[in-house]
């Protein structure tokens, strides 16, 4: 169940909302349940950041006012996902709701998710759900929705050893660090329940994977563009985890239109991609055949570091259907993985989903089922 769309020569295009949608799988405990979807509000970003100070009007003119997609001077990575960019943005128009909202509505809804809910991070639990039922349950006075063939481990990762036994390995592991960061630290300022705690590049590689790694697994990274934190995964961690450094991907964020997010930038300025370093135990039958650079396009919701699902991608093309994924530092759950980090069931929340319901004459109201 791939939900990831070939887009071009090593270049896929994602719809985030709807492979979250296959995870429910149309199959509740609760019977009257049919289906769960991500409030699509999330996803209605439709007007670059940096353009959402403009006037409606000059949004909607964009189409035939060529503008420029550049500031500076570009380096050599940045110039080429651009162009990439450039050769497959006719395929990119994933909405044709062509309503300018200047993204307002989605952040507003995010703002009004991160203050009205209670995530405590410090709070120490486990569980799964073995069956293939989705299951709705509540926690702390929240509800939460638990999909397939989950498990998950609420913690603190230095508490690592102890939840995750030590000659357990997994096929693929993805990690998405707390990376030390101004942004963070700015928004902890202001609301600390939209932020979440950092940790230091050497508290990441002292992170024991090494341990829960066969000869083929995969260990994907997802990195920012800070040099330092390039250099920490391909230079320190890796070497650590007895991994070789076999590709490296970029998520190129684009709006509803097909647009970058925000304008490709000299360097050491936001970018609208980021980075997904890929690495193989050293001696891996997979290394040579594995594809060492693709371009993953898709709108990102309005939350704040909420990345697209890989293990589809990677399942239905480098892995056996029913592979085994550890995701660290994860905020949600997905069919076939464990996942684990201090907020490991925030973005569960059911105040961020739409739930289909049908009612006792069999009719369905909610989210829309799939195609
Ligand atoms: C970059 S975010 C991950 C975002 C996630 N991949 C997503 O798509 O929503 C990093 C996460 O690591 C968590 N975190 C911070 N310090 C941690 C620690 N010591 N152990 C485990 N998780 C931690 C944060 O709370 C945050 O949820």
């Amino acid at each position: 169940m791939n939900s990831w769309e070939e887009i071009g020569e090593h270049s896929y295009l994602l719809n985030h909302a709807k492979s979250v949608e296959k995870c429910y799988n149309n199959n509740f405990q609760d019977e009257k349940i049919k289906q769960a979807c991500f409030n699509k509000t999330l996803f209605h970003i439709n007007v670059p950041y940096d353009r959402r100070e403009e006037p409606d009007e000059s949004n909607k003119l964009t189409k035939r006012r060529k503008r420029m997609k550049t500031i500076g001077a570009l380096d050599e990575i940045t110039q080429k996902i651009l162009e990439n960019h450039s050769s497959i943005q006719h395929k990119l128009l994933i909405n044709s709701d062509r309503s300018y909202t200047n993204n307002k509505p989605a952040l507003e809804f995010v703002d009004q998710f991160n203050t009205s809910t209670n995530y405590d991070g410090d709070k120490r639990f486990r569980g799964q759900n073995t069956t293939e039922q989705s299951i709705i349950t509540e926690m702390d006075g929240e509800v939460f929705l638990i999909p397939p063939r989950v498990s998950f481990i609420n913690s603190s990762v230095e508490r690592f050893a102890e939840y995750i036994e030590q000659k357990e390995t997994f096929d693929l592991i993805v990690l998405d660090p707390p990376w030390w960061n101004k942004y963070i630290r700015r928004v902890k300022a202001v609301n600390a329940k939209a932020a979440y705690r950092m940790l230091t590049n050497a508290d990441i590689k002292a992170i024991p994977l090494e341990r829960h790694l066969h000869q083929n697994t995969l260990v994907a990274v997802w990195c920012t563009n800070a040099p330092s934190h390039i250099e920490a995964v391909t230079k320190e961690f890796f070497p650590k985890w007895g991994i070789e450094l076999v590709a490296c991907w970029y998520w190129i964020k684009i709006t509803s239109a097909g647009e970058p997010i925000c304008q490709f930038k000299e360097p050491q300025h936001k970018q609208p991609y980021e980075r997904i370093f890929i690495g193989l135990p050293a001696g891996s039958t997979m290394a040579k055949s594995f594809p060492s650079e693709w371009f993953l396009y898709s709108i990102p919701s309005a939350i704040h570091s909420h990345k697209p699902p890989l293990y589809d991608l990677f399942t239905s093309k480098f892995l056996p259907p029913h592979a085994t994924c550890l995701e660290l530092f994860a905020r949600s759950l997905y069919p076939g993985c464990t996942s684990y980090g201090m907020e490991v069931l925030k973005l569960q929340n059911k105040r961020l989903y739409e739930l289909a319901t049908e009612d006792e004459d069999g009719k369905t109201d909610g989210c829309v089922a799939l195609e």
